[in-house]
Formats: C-alpha cells, structure tokens, sequence
C-alpha cells in the first residue's frame, strides 16, 4: 500500500483508538520526545531470537531469520515494528505465513494482538544493511562493515545507539521496550563471532561455524553488541562483583598490540570497585571488543565495543558503569540520556577517587574546566544534537556530585543501590529519579538535584 494510504490508515485506527482525528501519522508509536516515530506504544517484545549468517564478513550483507515473541500491554489492532534493513523475504505469525508492509521506516503486520496472548513473529530478511545517520556524528548507525585486507577476512559490528538497530533488524526500537535476545550468528570457518551475552555453544554446519549466545537479562536494542571478524578470544579470571560471580572475556583484532590490550586486563579490577557503589553487576558476563575505526566507544551489552583510540582505564570504567545505568536500568525516553551518561562519567570519578587523592582532584579540575565559561543547558535534552552533548555527560556527573555532598558517602551509595536495583528493566525517566531522591534521601536533597536538573544556568560547583 502506498505511504500515504497508510498514513491514512493508521490515522482512523488512531481516531477509532479515542486518540482524536488529528493522530499523527504513526499514531501508535511510543512518544518518545526526540524521536516520536520510534516503537510502538502497547508492545512488549520479550525475546528475539536472532538467526544470523554473515557469508562475507566485511560487506553490508547479510541473512538473518528473527522470531520475535511479542505481547500486548494493551489491545493492539496492529503490530509495528521498526525496520530499515535488508529486503523481506516472509513474515509468520504463529508459524502461518502472513501479509506486511513497508512504510515510513516501520515494518506493518495487519493482526491484532490482545493482552495475554503473546505470539511469535518470524521475519526473514536479506540484502545489504539499512542506513540510519547518527544524530551528531558524520556516520551511519547500525551494521558497520570494514572490508578484509589482502588474506585477511574482513569485520562486521553492531554501533546503534541510539536508533540503528532498526537498520538491520525489525525491532521494537526504543530502550523503553528492553528485551531478552538469543544470537546464532554463522560466520565462514576461520571467522569470530562474538555478541551479548554467553556464549552457549560453537557447531561446525555446512554453512561454516555458528556460535550462539544468550543475553537472558533484557537490554534496551541499541545496545546489542554482535562482531564478526578474524578475532582473537582472551579469556580472563571471572570476578565477584557485588557478590555475583561474573565471567570476563575480551576479542581483539589481530595484531593488537600489548599497549592497547594491557589496560583491559583491569576490567575485573573495575568491576569489583563499581560493584562497591552501584551493587551487584546485573549480567552474567563482561568485557570489550575492540575496533579500529575512529568512533566513540559504546557500552554495548555485556560487550562494550572499544576503538582502538579509546582503549584507556578511564574509557572502560565510563563502559563498564553503563552496564549499571542505561544497559539495566534503561531509559523511558530519550531526553533523558543524562541518566545514563551522567552516571557513567560520574562512575570515572568513583574510580580516580579510588586511586589517590591526585587523581581525583584532577577529574574534578577537568569537568570544572569544561563546564566553566561555557553554556550548560538543563539535564533533559531537547534535540538530537544535545543527547551526547557536554551537558549529559559533565552537568549531569555534576549533579550526582553535588547530590553526594549533599547527604555524604554512605546514604549516596546506598541510593545509587537502591535506584540500580528498583529500576532494572524498568523504562526511567528523570523524573523517576528525583521521587527516588525524595523518599530515599529527604526533599532537601532532592532540591539540591532539581536543581541541577532544571536551572537554566550552572548551579555553584559542588
Ligand atoms: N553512549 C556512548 C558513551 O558515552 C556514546 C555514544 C555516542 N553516540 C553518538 N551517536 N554520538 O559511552
Ligand atoms: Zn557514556
């Protein structure tokens, strides 16, 4: 059907919906504040089960089989999905075969979904990935592919926050719909694949070698990791981390050299003093895959994904922190990225305190320095271009700052605990965050954190 049909379409199931005769023209999706045409309001995706063959590692192709095990919260006339990736090629509901369109960046099953009775949507898709910009760098999000060199295969890896999931698989694409994932990804013999999760199984096929894992804990989309490539498994000593035993293990490129991977041999070491603060690490597994381009790094699931350039402690512990804030606890709306980037910077903090005096004072100076002198918006962005900005990540470490000072050590640790347990899987908001700084801490002390939040200036520096 042709988008404008659609628009229309959708425009009376919203008006039938009692959302008024001027819904937009998705007026299912989840309203989101920077990206109101992301997710569907209503679905809850629990699992996705990602079959997933990569035949030439280093293109934009690929192949992939994806149940997803759907339910509604409410009654649904019809399920959403966002997808820009490769061509369809079938659709099943419940294992029967059934219609879909494409349009406007969705991915449309006419079939109504009522609460309490969940389904499983198959969708079969190959071609060459989809494109999604980045909202501040000059990148496409999603499926990245770095051509082989000479002999050498070539590499494939995921980098989707905050929307470039969707360019490769048909996902309920907001971090307010977090989901469990099972990954089978098939790979030419001679060639690592490594994603979210556990690793459960490696079996040689006559498609070449299909490793499996499971990410049982549900993360938001974005931050599912997968990489594919010549790569090298390094397996270290597992760590307690707040009193849960976690495995660690690191991929690197061939040819790394020790100086980059010497500083991921501390990850245990990082973990054990996060897990002091924010409690018990919430997955069963950690660690980094490194890559050559120069992105920022990004705190996919269980497996941050780390360029070459930002392969230092202070890097991995910002990573690491996010596992708590963003991966766990996820965010309900995307203006609200200071909750994970605030505590994530904040976290390099906790780490250079626990090194000396010196070192802390010399983080301090330097979020001083760059907030100083410079304009500070409040902590709920906006735009797209403010969601990553200097704000989320120095304001918002700030805030926990001046939070701490506030009520002092051990009522700010036991809060951090308390706000990473009680929000796990749960969609956050800022919100969310000031009644918990109310009932656990005192009005004063959510004062003082409203008002680094919402001042239009920089509150004096703690
Ligand atoms: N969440 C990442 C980090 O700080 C940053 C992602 C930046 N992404 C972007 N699209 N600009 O760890
Ligand atoms: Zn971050």
């Amino acid at each position: 059907m042709a988008l404008l049909a659609w628009g229309l379409a959708l425009a009376l199931l919203g008006g039938a919906l009692g959302q008024g005769a001027l819904a937009p023209a998705v007026p299912t999706a989840w309203g989101d504040r920077i990206y109101p045409q992301l997710g569907q309001a209503g679905l809850d995706v629990t699992h996705y089960d990602v079959a997933l063959r990569v035949p030439q590692p280093g293109t934009r192709t690929l192949q992939a089989e994806v149940t997803l095990t759907v339910q509604a919260t409410r009654p649904l006339p019809l399920l959403s999905l966002d997808y820009l990736g490769p061509a369809v090629q079938g659709v099943t509901w419940n294992g029967a075969a059934v219609r879909y369109e494409r349009a406007a960046g969705k991915l449309l099953i006419r079939r109504a979904l009522a609460p309490g009775t969940p389904a499983r949507v198959t969708v079969r898709l190959a071609g060459p990935a989809g494109r999604v910009p980045d909202p501040d760098l000059p990148v496409d999000l999603g499926w990245q592919a770095l051509p082989g060199q000479g002999t050498q295969p070539g590499v494939n890896f995921t980098f989707s926050e905050p929307d470039g999931t969707r360019a490769f698989l048909p996902v309920n694409d907001h971090p307010g719909d977090p989901a469990a994932f099972t990954l089978r990804v098939t790979v030419p013999r001679g060639v690592t694949a490594a994603a979210s999760g556990r690793q459960t199984a490696v079996q040689d096929t006559p498609q070449g070698r299909t490793f499996t894992f499971e990410q049982r804990e549900p993360i938001p989309t974005y931050a599912l990791a997968v990489h594919v490539g010549p790569l090298e498994r390094v397996d270290r000593p597992a760590v307690q981390v707040g009193g849960k035993v976690v495995a660690l293990r690191d991929y690197f490129p061939p040819g790394t050299p020790v100086n980059i991977r010497a500083p991921y041999e501390r990850t245990g070491e990082i973990l054990r003093l996060l897990g002091e603060w924010f409690g018990p690490y919430p997955f069963a597994t950690y660690g980094s895959a490194v890559v050559t381009p120069p992105l920022p790094a990004l705190e996919t699931a269980t497996l941050s994904t780390m360029p070459v350039t930002s392969s230092n402690v202070r890097v991995i512990v910002h990573e690491a922190a996010h596992q708590w804030f963003g991966n766990s606890v996820p965010l309900g709306d995307w203006s609200d990225t200071w909750l994970n980037e605030g505590f994530a910077t904040y976290a390099e903090l906790l780490w250079a305190q626990a090194q000396g005096k010196e070192e802390a004072r010399a983080v301090l100076q330097a979020w001083r320095d760059s907030v100083q002198n410079r304009p500070t918006r409040p902590l709920v962005a906006r735009t797209p271009a403010e969601l990553f900005d200097r704000s989320a990540y120095v304001r918002g470490a700030l805030a926990l700052h001046a939070l701490r000072g506030a009520v002092g050590d051990g009522p700010f640790r036991a809060f951090l605990q308390t706000y990473a347990r009680t929000r796990a899987a749960r969609p956050t908001r800022t919100a969310d965050l000031l009644a918990l700084a109310r009932t656990e801490l005192g009005p004063r002390a959510e004062g003082v954190l409203r008002t680094w939040v919402e001042s239009p200036s920089l509150p004096p520096l703690p």
